[in-house]
């Protein structure tokens, strides 16, 4: 074999010797079973000494790479290239490959697509009433009056109106009190936990989430190589002396809980605030459909009920208007603010200039408020039609979780049942119902609980009646 080795200078040759070796065999450019060079050849050829060379073959017989044939000489193993390319493809030498903890994060599905006749995936707004005509015109104009500087590079934390807009509405909507200046617009709840998870913790720092949970903060979480715990619930939601010793950052849904669908009760918001309290640890309230509040009083924030510092309060538009806008915004303490714009700053720089200050004016001027009146109407209805299905025609097999608010409704399997929660959500796709997920997918480390999960943003009112006609089919049998 005519083996072409690059020596650079004459430090660690056989390092070099080595590397080079090993990438061609690995993107098969030397074939398995080939031979190789003897070490007295090679070093002759690379003048070298033959111990050099003698050393670089150790490396890569260690490896697993090359063996030795007894009065042969060195061979290529079998087993040896790990890359393999189409025919014609050009080789790669040293194809990057992702950490393995990448493996362990889902895969991530098209949630736009669904050919279903009755969509009831949860998490998603009504289309048919965004109001699409004023949102557009709120986006050209921006884009029309922007001032060249303001086209250019502007604040991380994010545009003042827009801050200035969020704090005066959860003041009102949600009782939370926050200036313009304790706000940091994100794209979205996904980064907010994000920008938090890089300002506040460690690869090795133990988190807690709810269990069952939403994923992809875990999956974040996981891919910053923290320690995740899901922490079961009960009827009153966070199960607080269940969260490990150690837990510096506790991730919770206690206005709507997903995909349960509960409220966290008021005693049980109290117990996690003092245990946050006694253990030096931050909660991060993730607040993202609660001003679809149907029933009852609504309950205060936990950012309202203890020390403001303990709790990041973060809200998301994608419920309330539309999750492709990817607008959110964190509500956090002083001394995080300065290391959040950083942490925004490294991450993306800023959200888009104009959609925030189209969604300023969007709030300022009424719209929003108008906006969220006529979809908490409308949802009402819709979770009033399926709370009654599934306390009537539904009560033997499946029992619904209390919920006053949100988007989805979420209920469990009774038990005993011969079926469980994927075959149902199969059985329902087949006859054209879309429920996305079952309930046992969202358990995070401890073992799932079966049911489903109903959500009615995508779905026409007048549509529920049938959509649940043939659900009550898919507990009859297959077909
Ligand atoms: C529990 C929960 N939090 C937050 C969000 C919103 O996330 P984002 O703002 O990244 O769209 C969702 C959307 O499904 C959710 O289910």
């Amino acid at each position: 074999m005519d083996l072409h080795v690059n020596l650079v200078g004459r430090g660690r040759l056989a390092e070099q010797i080595y590397r080079q070796i090993r990438a061609r065999i690995r993107d098969r450019r030397i074939l398995p079973g080939s031979r190789l060079p003897s070490t007295r050849e090679l070093a002759a050829r690379l003048s070298v000494a033959r111990n050099t060379v003698a050393a670089a073959y150790d490396r890569l017989t260690a490896d697993g790479l090359i063996e030795g044939r007894p009065g042969l000489g060195m061979f290529i193993c079998e087993t040896a290239a790990v890359d393999t390319h189409p025919a014609g493809t050009p080789a790669v030498v040293g194809r990057p490959r992702p950490q393995p903890v990448w493996d362990q994060i889902a895969e991530p599905t098209d949630m736009s697509a669904t050919d279903a006749l009755f969509d009831l995936r949860p998490g998603l707004p009504s289309l048919q009433h965004f109001p699409y005509h004023s949102w557009r015109a709120l986006v050209s104009r921006q884009l029309r009056l922007s001032a060249p500087r303001s086209d250019l590079y502007s604040e991380p934390a994010g545009s003042a109106v827009l801050r200035a807009a969020i704090a005066r509405h959860i003041g009102v909507s949600r009782g939370v009190s926050a200036e313009a200046s304790d706000i940091v617009v994100t794209n979205g709840f996904q980064q907010s936990i994000d920008l938090i998870s890089r300002v506040l913790l460690a690869p090795g720092d133990r988190v807690a989430v709810e269990d069952p949970g939403y994923p992809p903060p875990a999956m974040l979480l996981r891919s910053l190589r923290t320690r995740v715990t899901g922490v079961p619930l009960d009827d009153q939601g966070l199960v607080v002396s269940a969260i490990p010793a150690g837990t510096r950052l506790v991730y919770v849904t206690p206005a709507h809980q997903f995909p349960t669908g509960m409220s966290m009760s008021p005693g049980r918001r109290r117990e996690l605030l003092e245990w946050a309290e006694r253990s030096d640890a931050v909660i991060v309230e993730d607040d993202y459909d609660s001003e679809f509040r149907y029933a009852g009083r609504p309950l205060e924030p936990l950012r309202g009920m203890g020390p403001s510092w303990r709790v990041l309060y973060v809200g998301s538009f994608s419920k309330t208007m539309l999750p492709s806008l990817r607008l959110g915004f964190v509500v956090a303490p002083p001394s995080l603010l300065p290391a959040m714009r950083k942490a925004k700053l490294v991450a993306d720089w800023q959200t888009a200039g104009p959609m925030q200050d189209a969604l300023a004016e969007f709030i300022d001027d009424g719209r929003y408020a108008k906006h969220l009146r006529r979809m908490r109407r409308i949802y009402q209805d819709r979770h009033q039609l399926i709370a009654a299905a599934l306390d009537s025609d539904f009560a033997h097999v499946l029992e619904r979780v209390p919920s006053m608010a949100g988007l989805h409704v979420a209920a469990t399997l009774r038990p005993g049942l011969p079926i469980d929660d994927r075959e149902l959500v199969r059985r329902a796709r087949r006859r054209g119902v879309e429920l996305g997920l079952p309930l046992s997918h969202f358990a995070i480390t401890g073992p799932s609980r079966p049911g489903l999960v109903f959500g009615y943003g995508a779905i026409a009112t007048e549509r529920i009646a049938e959509a649940f006609d043939r659900l009550r089919e898919c507990f009859d049998g297959p077909e």
